[in-house]
Order: C-alpha cells, then sequence, then structure tokens
C-alpha cells in the first residue's frame, strides 16, 4: 500500500490545515471552526511544548471520522511520538531516507516533502508518489507544478506554504495537486 494508506485520507480531505497550538487551551475552538468551514482533519506540528498534549485533546474530543494528523516531522524520535499517540497520519517537510523508513516502518499513512526535481526523483525511489511540496511559493508555485505534470506524471502533490484563499481552488485544480495544505483555514 503506497505510503501507509495516505492517498485515501488526501483524496478526502482537500484542504489541510496546518496549525501550531501554543496552549491546549486553543484546541477546542479550532476544532469547531474546522469542523464549522467543513474540514474533516488537521496537521498539528510538532513544533511547540504544547503539541503532544494538544494532539491527544484533539483525539479526545474530534469525531470519529475526524483524521487528526501530525506534521513537521524530522526525527526518528518523533515517528515514535506518533505511534504512540496513534495518530491518523504524518507529514514531514523533507523525505531524507532514514526518515521515509521510519515513517514507512511505524505503518501509519504519512505525506514526505520534496523542493526540487532530485528530491522528487528520490522520493519516488523510496516508493513514495503522493509528495507535499514544500515552501511552494518558494519551490516555483504553480509553474513548477505545471511542469512536473510533464516530467512526473505518477506523482501527486500537496502544495503548502503560501497557499491562501486566493490560490487554493486554483491549485485544486490542476490534475496533479491532489489536496493542498496550509494555516490561513484557522487565521
Ligand atoms: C507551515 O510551515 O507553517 C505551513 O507550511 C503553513 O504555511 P503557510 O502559513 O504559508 O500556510
Amino acid at each position: 500500500m503506497i505510503q501507509n494508506g495516505i492517498e485515501p485520507i488526501l483524496q478526502s480531505n482537500s484542504r489541510i490545515p496546518v496549525v501550531t497550538f501554543n496552549s491546549t487551551d486553543e484546541v477546542e475552538t479550532i476544532l469547531q471552526r474546522l469542523i464549522y468551514q467543513g474540514v474533516n482533519c488537521i496537521e498539528i506540528t510538532l513544533r511547540t511544548d504544547a503539541a503532544v498534549a494538544s494532539i491527544k485533546k484533539c483525539k479526545s474530543i474530534a469525531p470519529p471520522d475526524f483524521n487528526v494528523g501530525v506534521g513537521t516531522v524530522i526525527s526518528k524520535e518523533q515517528v515514535k511520538i506518533c505511534m504512540d499517540l496513534q495518530v491518523d497520519f504524518m507529514v514531514s517537510p523533507g523525505s531524507s531516507a532514514f526518515i521515509v523508513e521510519e515513517m514507512q516502518n511505524s505503518g501509519i499513512p504519512y505525506l514526505p516533502g520534496v523542493m526540487t526535481p532530485t528530491e522528487i526523483i528520490a522520493a519516488r525511489g523510496r516508493g513514495c508518489n503522493f509528495l507535499k511540496l514544500f515552501p511552494f511559493n518558494i519551490a516555483g508555485g504553480e509553474k513548477a507544478i505545471k511542469s512536473y505534470s510533464k516530467v512526473f506524471p505518477s506523482v501527486k502533490f500537496c502544495p503548502t506554504g503560501g497557499v491562501g484563499k486566493n490560490n487554493f481552488q486554483d491549485l485544486l485544480d490542476m490534475d496533479n495537486v491532489i489536496c493542498v495544505g496550509g494555516s490561513w483555514l484557522v487565521k
């Protein structure tokens, strides 16, 4: 199964909100706002001291069909944390061999990140065809995604970083974009 079954999660969640919690007090309000907007997933970044407790809280109060994912996964230890927390998916800004191997072995659906053609080739070589393009606005924007559709027809992207209300729909209309990610949904 490609990337431990990430495809249906990305397919059914065209907008992935990337959220950094500074306190667990923020979790309930954000969750309600997302559900109100018709968003049924969240990517909680592992960037703050409040991250692990926020993931736990989110999992305990979210509806059963809501996908609680974790982002900014950059180490073996963080993959272990995701396994302990039984999160629904993991996102990494990169796709180094070790992180892809750890994520693969975890059994949890995962989405690694790329920024260049060389990284896309390497990620494909590691069996990954669903890739976060990060930071999208620096990695070449829509023009890059258009070029990649010819060069890497089997790859579907999740552009993240510089995606917002003004460009997300245009991106979703592109054949090789499966979903988009960003913080605009909770701002
Ligand atoms: C991040 O790293 O915080 C995400 O990529 C979101 O980026 P954005 O704030 O540009 O949406």
